[in-house]
């Protein structure tokens, strides 16, 4: 079979990982897709910029939306960021155009993936997205495949490494919240926009995705109960501690009598549990399903390799020909959900 050719637009954190593992892995990958796996062309703002990986050997595009028309690119590898922008329209040309589209960007996802999904769809192609959520942890395709036989009962976990690594600094150097917050900031943890991570914001827009499969819902982010921890202070986790407890901030969706639940807000867990046990800047997912009962999911939610291995299962699930719908079942049979504002655990 003819190679796969990719469009990688976004050369940071994930994209240079992604063509690391491009790289390293070309043998083994192309046996394990059935087929090669080719770079059209890549784009990012700064061609000049020093990168960390050769990238010498692709063709460049300085517009990421030509690069998504190219008629040499079979799937787009949108890895550049915001919920609109550059993104937004290079991934609506992608499917214009006739395109797959991987991608990492959870925040479009949330505000977008309903429509974008049913447009690719609708021309007999697929959004991707694993590595949108909790990183390295394969959770979408838990959901879409290995549990495709349940009925999803509830999905809770911790989906920010950064707010998990500041809760845990926190407890562990009995440093109140601006402190440990300016840590992070120093150590390169936040977004760009620090409230996407502390406000929940950014775990928010990850569970509305994983409910969209779980509920067979429309992604409804703006029906998502949001807290973030700034409001966490050192006496409330010492508190919490006293009482065996730790604080996490902890997204749950469950279907309720009343609709649909989703909730990212800071939650006692209890100290020995795998959610209380979880350190720094991990991420955890468990998942509650009919038959199968509990499953826990457990690794790293961001960086480079883990992310970048996220985006390499979409590439190779699709150059196998794996036609999987975005959210698990066609775009257009997902429900509007009923939002049901939250209750206790
Ligand atoms: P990043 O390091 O900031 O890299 C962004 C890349 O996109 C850069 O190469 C940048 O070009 C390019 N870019 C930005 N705006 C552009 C524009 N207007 N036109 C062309 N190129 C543009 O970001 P990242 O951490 O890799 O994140 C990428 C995506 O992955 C985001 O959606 C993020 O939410 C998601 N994600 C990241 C992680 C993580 O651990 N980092 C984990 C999960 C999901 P220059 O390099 O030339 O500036
Ligand atoms: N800011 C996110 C986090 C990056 O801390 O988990 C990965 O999505």
């Amino acid at each position: 079979p003819e190679p796969l050719r990719l469009g990688i637009a976004g050369l940071g954190t994930v994209g240079i990982g992604t063509v690391k593992i491009l790289q390293r892995h070309a043998e083994l990958l192309s046996r394990r897709a059935g087929r090669g796996l080719s770079v059209a062309a890549i784009s990012a703002r700064d061609r000049t910029k020093n990168r960390d990986a050769d990238i010498s050997c692709y063709e460049w595009e300085d517009d990421p939306v030509a690069l998504a028309r190219r008629e040499d690119v079979d799937v787009y590898v949108e890895l550049m960021g915001g919920a609109d922008g550059p993104a937004l329209a290079a991934i609506r040309a992608a499917i214009e155009t006739g395109k797959d589209v991987v991608t990492a960007n959870k925040a479009l996802l949330a505000h977008h993936g309903q429509q974008l999904a049913e447009a690719a769809e609708a021309k007999g192609h697929v959004i991707r997205f694993e590595a949108a959520v909790a990183g390295g942890i394969p959770v979408v395709k838990a959901l879409t495949e290995g549990l495709a036989g349940n009925e999803i009962r509830r999905v809770v976990g911790v989906m920010n490494g950064t707010c998990n690594y500041i809760l845990t600094r926190m407890e562990e150097s009995g440093l109140p919240y601006t402190d440990i917050f300016e840590e992070a900031r120093q150590l390169g943890y936040l977004e760009a926009d620090p409230e996407l991570d502390v406000g929940g914001i950014d775990a928010g827009h990850k569970l509305s995705l994983l409910a969209s499969i779980a509920f067979g819902t429309r992604v409804s982010f703006d029906a998502v109960d949001l807290e973030g921890i700034g409001r966490v202070s050192i006496d409330d986790i010492h508190r919490a501690r006293d009482m065996g407890f730790r604080i996490k901030l902890l997204g749950v969706a469950q279907m309720t009598g009343r609709g649909l639940e989703q909730r990212m807000s800071p939650c006692l867990v209890p100290a020995d549990s795998p959610l209380g046990q979880l350190q720094g800047g991990t991420n955890m997912v468990v998942l509650e399903g009919d038959s199968v009962g509990q499953v826990v999911l457990r690794g790293a939610g961001a960086g480079a390799g883990p992310t970048a291995s996220a985006v390499m299962s979409d590439v190779i699930e699709i150059a196998r020909g794996t036609r999987l719908s975005t959210f698990g079942q066609p775009a257009a049979t997902l429900t509007e959900p009923t939002p049901a504002r939250s209750s206790a655990p």
